[in-house]
């Protein structure tokens, strides 16, 4: 199957390692080119190393109001079309309620919440018919993840959101979805659970038996965001090997 991802732009966020940099990898497969940011500069010139011509980048927070803009810009700037974006961030550091301070909530609402939102509408205001923008989520908007309590208060929001927006910017031929990453494996997940054997006894309960690879979630993004998932807009799609327990 043709992509159509050919001559294509995306941003991707949180683009330099992780599932943005699987979902940049699978785009630059397939023909397309992509602005990638992170905080890091260091990140994002590895990145950049790996990914090739087709790629640019930008050392950028999420949490910056100026990032938005300034990631678009990159985008038209350097090949004059923006044709949509994954936004990924850092995850929220890892506690169970009711322990997360307001300082961990305020941090976490500017970068995984406020950011991704500011991220989208800035991208969404560039796009043309066709255009679409994914956000990279949880299983937690559908069922809590242990460990991980803000995840669970935001996300849930986030994926929302991103429904009422699909209904604004659907007239005009834009998509937008969430992604609901079970466990892949990240540099998250191994510094979240860096024991090997705790891993193994958490891949039991899915029913593919493993976590997944990066690239198979990279995929996902990069089908959807393509003009092949043309008619796909509204929803949340899990990639969590049949980990969720709800339809
Ligand atoms: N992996 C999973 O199984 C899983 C499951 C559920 C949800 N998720 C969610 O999916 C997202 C991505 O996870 P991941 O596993 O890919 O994490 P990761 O391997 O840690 O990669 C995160 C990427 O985002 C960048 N980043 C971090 N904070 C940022 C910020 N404030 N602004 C811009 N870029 C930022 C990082 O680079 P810098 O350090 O250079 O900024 C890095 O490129 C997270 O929000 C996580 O909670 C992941």
């Amino acid at each position: 199957m043709d992509l159509g991802l050919d001559g294509r732009v995306y941003v991707v966020t949180g683009g330099t390692k992780g599932l943005g940099r699987a979902t940049a990898d699978a785009l630059v497969a397939d023909g397309a080119r992509v602005v990638v940011s992170s905080r890091s500069q260091e990140s994002v010139d590895a990145a950049l190393a790996a990914l090739g011509d087709n790629a640019r980048g930008l050392a950028a927070d999420n949490a910056d109001p100026a990032t938005a803009e300034r990631v678009a810009q990159l985008a038209l700037d350097t090949w004059g079309r923006l044709d949509g974006a994954l936004i990924s961030v850092g995850g929220p550091p890892g506690t169970n309620p009711p322990n997360a301070t307001d300082a961990q909530w305020r941090e976490a609402f500017e970068s995984v919440m406020l950011g991704a939102i500011r991220v989208a509408r800035t991208i969404v205001s560039h796009l043309e018919d066709g255009g679409a923008v994914g956000l990279v989520l949880s299983t937690s908007v559908k069922q809590p993840v242990a460990g991980i309590e803000i995840s669970s208060g935001l996300r849930p929001g986030l994926a929302m959101w991103a429904k009422h927006l699909a209904d604004e910017i659907g007239p005009r031929g834009i998509r937008v979805f969430s992604l609901l990453p079970g466990r892949i494996l990240t540099d998250r997940i191994t510094s979240l659970t860096p024991d090997a054997e705790a891993r193994a006894r958490m891949s039991e309960n899915i029913p593919l038996r493993r976590m997944g690879d990066p690239e198979e979630f990279g995929r996902v993004g990069a089908f959807l965001l393509s003009p092949a998932a043309s008619y796909v807009t509204g929803v949340v799609v899990p990639v969590d090997g049949g980990a969720l327990r709800s339809l």
